[in-house]
């Protein structure tokens, strides 16, 4: 049974404070910490700071931490860390709202986590079996990774617009030629950006991906292009972007330029101007997915670009891993594929129950990382035992990045012949 509940305030990847929690139970001690991101909504869950200007800027996250030591932690001594549901339960009731506000999804999330690992342990089977089991799943997969390999937006401080760049090797056969594949092409591309824009260039962004001064999406993809060739890999890797488009709509424009003050207001396109673009660079570059091409709000042209089906469209800030938007997207055919972040749902059991939603719609799910992160490997895990088939988590560099990517290949070495890496089914 769970003994005892300890929370602290530690620092993230951005040097921002979270909450890690350490919970105990008869067998052992068992530590979690959540992630946290750039991009928040009125739809997902509640993330509570403190506010105090005084203190870290605002971002303190004291109260959190005492509502799981003083409220959270006398709610769930003595329960059974495998009965996931009633834990997050306990908490839901707790909290009282819809978003977890009173107590924060960060308290929350991090006790959900650090009590399935308990629960985990309490079985004596892996992390991701107890969650496969958890979810009624008994088949865990291997995912198709998305590593992060040029970084702009509010990731970076370069003239990139777009936020993220990313490579797929869907065509390794295991994940550990994943992940080979994956730095192979990204030490290419480094190499690719010192000979064009010179060392100063390699700099890298929050996710670990370079961020090249580039003046247009064209020009990072040709950089992209080149490191796949260079490295081999022009059948085996595909590429991926996370426009975030919502971070540079204004109006019901999009200012290519919002990165440089300068130049902003410049080069603004309109929704039918940046629906060609996509269009276009499908055609021309070995691009399988777009993540966020229109505003949040924007869901007529998600439902565009949905059904000219030149790639899969991922939903992040259209969905906020919220189950209402997650509905409404399924009805209306606005995407074709599910950003998970589990700091935006607050618990595991919802988290399972919004992957159950993707999946019975036929979507994909792309088990994802936040900007800012910990080291903690929850999501490698969730991911393989939720058969997600993507991860994205960053570049394949930078520790709190690596943690992630690492635990997948511990978790492929002891699957041994029963490992299955997604691949090229990494959409089902
Ligand atoms: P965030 O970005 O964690 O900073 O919100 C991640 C993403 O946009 O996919
Ligand atoms: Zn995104």
């Amino acid at each position: 049974v769970i003994t005892k509940v300890k929370a602290r305030q530690i620092l993230d990847s951005r040097g921002i404070p979270t909450v890690e929690v350490d919970l105990y139970t008869n067998k052992a001690m068992f530590r979690s910490s959540v992630p946290s991101g750039n991009s928040t909504g009125m739809y997902e869950a509640v993330e509570l700071r403190d506010g105090d200007k005084g203190v870290y800027l605002g971002n303190g996250v004291a109260k959190a931490v005492k509502n799981i030591n003083d409220k959270i932690s006398e709610a769930l001594i003595g329960m059974d860390p495998t009965l996931q549901s009633q834990i997050d339960h306990a908490m839901i009731d707790l909290d009282k709202t819809e978003k977890k506000g009173e107590l924060g999804a960060n308290a929350i999330l991090a006790v959900s986590i650090a009590a399935c690992k308990a629960g985990a342990a309490e079985k004596e089977v892996p992390l991701y079996k107890h969650i496969a089991d958890l979810s009624g799943k008994a088949n865990p997969m291997l995912p198709v990774p998305a590593f992060t390999v040029i970084s702009g937006g509010r990731h970076a401080g370069n003239n990139l617009a777009i936020e993220e760049i990313m490579i797929l090797p869907i065509g390794a056969s295991r994940f550990e030629e994943a992940l080979r594949m994956g730095s192979e092409t990204y030490h290419h591309l480094k190499a690719v950006i010192t000979e064009k824009f010179g060392p100063h260039n390699c700099n890298v962004g929050e996710d670990g991906g370079f961020a090249p001064n580039v003046s247009s999406f064209r020009e990072a993809l040709d950089l992209v292009k080149e490191a796949i060739g260079r490295a081999g890999y022009d059948e085996k890797i595909k590429i991926a972007l996370d426009v975030a488009a919502t971070n540079f709509c204004i109006g019901k424009r999009y200012d290519l330029d919002f990165q440089s003050p300068q130049k902003s207001g410049q080069d603004f396109k309109s929704a039918e101007d940046m629906m060609e673009l996509y269009r276009q660079l499908c055609v021309e570059y070995p691009i399988v997915s777009i993540e966020d091409p229109f505003d949040k709000e924007d869901w007529e042209h998600f439902k565009d670009i949905s059904s000219l089906a030149i790639c899969q469209v991922v939903g992040d800030d259209l969905l906020m891993s919220n189950a209402k938007r997650i509905e409404r997207a399924i009805t209306e055919s606005a995407c074709n594929t599910l950003l998970l972040k589990v700091n935006q749902v607050g618990t595991v059991t919802e988290v399972i129950e919004v992957v159950k939603q993707a999946k019975e719609a036929h979507w994909g799910v792309v088990t994802s990382h936040r900007s800012g992160e910990t080291v903690d490997s929850f999501i490698a895990d969730l991911s393989v035992g939720l058969a997600a088939g993507q991860i994205k988590a960053g570049a394949p560099c930078r520790g709190e990045r690596l943690e992630k990517y690492n635990q997948l290949l511990r978790i492929e070495e002891e699957l041994g012949d029963q490992a299955v890496y997604a691949g090229e089914d990494w959409r089902q």
